[in-house]
């Protein structure tokens, strides 16, 4: 296939490992633009405010999810905190809730009540590791951690490194991993270490972050050489590194009204989440990065929908649903954003005004 020029592709429904749904009405107007993306399994961050800390919220927050985009199955996380000790995960698991997230204190949005002392959490960790229970990791230290010349996630590497090596048998994803040396660490750690790759990390770098509230985004979109790595591993397809597009809505007026380099950090992708994984392939292709031919459906079809399911342990995609997604090129272009029906809640989309595939949905 030659992805930049192919008119319609056929693919499994896609699992996004990595969302942000927000809450209240900002909650109503994203979830249902999993399905638009193309998504029909979605791994749901906790950093809500108050953090989702305890195994009740997490179910309540979950049906409240379920209400507000039906079909989609949403795979559920506790946030890391003194609170999530042995017993809670016992309990956690029980209840089906499928991952603990640990933000290193202060280092992203809502991460104030996050991790702070690494060996705090070893027994809970412990339990993690005897309940098969999913570490999803933000990989940032602190800038003022960082060793001088060292991007904030190169500096977290080490960390990863030696939590594998403590809790081998615990799966851990290092989730948005945005560098050439982070591939690198996830490849060179055993099978039950994997990464997210995000659609936006294949797209922008440094340049656009800088000075685009909108994609401005932690971890913070690197070197084009990083972006490249990320592209070549998408298309080298190992399943050690799947689908989670970190889509982190914000209200489009905190965007637009915050100072130079002083907007929330998020980029928004959901309702064209696979469509923008597409587009990032294909600029891949028109630099020359990756072969005309390096995408094939099955690629896409692996790094979108199999691989992910597969690190999660989940039924295989043909087991579970009956459709397919198409996507067809019929000139849609992005709007600026996604609006409630009276304006009050907006949210601006990345890449607004490039062209994109059209996507359906369709019985098999
Ligand atoms: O850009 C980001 N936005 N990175 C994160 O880690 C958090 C997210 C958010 O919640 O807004
Ligand atoms: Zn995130």
């Amino acid at each position: 296939m030659h992805l930049r020029t192919v008119e319609r592709i056929e693919l499994p429904p896609a699992a996004d490992m990595h969302v942000h749904m927000r809450q209240g009405d900002l909650m109503k107007l994203v979830a249902p633009t999993v399905v638009q993306g193309g998504v029909d399994t979605a791994f749901v961050m906790p950093n809500l405010v108050p953090p989702l800390t305890t195994v009740e919220r997490v179910l309540e927050y979950k049906k409240e999810l379920e209400a507000a985009a039906p079909g989609v199955n949403f795979l559920m996380s506790l946030f890391l905190h003194p609170t999530i000790t042995p017993e809670v995960i016992e309990k956690a698991s029980a209840a089906g809730i499928t991952g603990v997230k640990l933000y290193p204190q202060g280092v992203t949005t809502n991460s104030d009540a996050g991790v702070a002392d690494m060996k705090a959490f070893y027994d809970t960790f412990s339990a993690m590791e005897k309940h098969d229970m999913v570490l999803n990791i933000h990989g940032e230290v602190l800038e003022s951690l960082a060793p001088k010349g060292t991007t904030l996630e190169e500096a977290f590497l080490p960390t990863l490194q030696s939590l594998h090596e403590r809790f081998p048998k615990l799966r851990i994803i290092l989730e948005h991993c945005s560098t050439a040396a982070a591939v690198e660490a996830v490849k060179a750690c055993g099978p039950t270490v994997a990464a997210t790759i995000t659609a936006h990390h294949l797209y922008l770098t440094e340049t656009d972050a800088c000075c685009n509230p909108f994609a401005f985004c932690k971890p913070i979109p690197k070197k084009a050489t990083d972006r490249d790595v990320l592209i070549r591993t998408v298309a080298e397809g190992n399943p050690k590194f799947f689908f989670g597009s970190d889509s982190a809505p914000h209200l489009l007026h905190t965007k637009t009204d915050a100072e130079p380099g002083k907007a929330p950090a998020g980029v928004f992708t959901q309702p064209f989440a696979t469509q923008l994984v597409l587009l990032g392939l294909q600029d891949g292709i028109a630099r020359g990065e990756i072969a005309e031919d390096a995408i094939s459906e099955e690629t896409l079809a692996n790094f979108l929908s199999h691989y992910g399911r597969k690190f999660y342990k989940l039924p295989e995609v043909s087991a579970t649903s009956t459709k397919k997604i198409v996507l067809v090129r019929e000139g849609a272009k992005i709007p600026q954003s996604v609006r409630s029906a009276d304006g009050s809640v907006e949210v601006g989309n990345s890449r607004a005004g490039d062209e994109v595939f059209t996507l359906k949905w369709e019985e098999k």
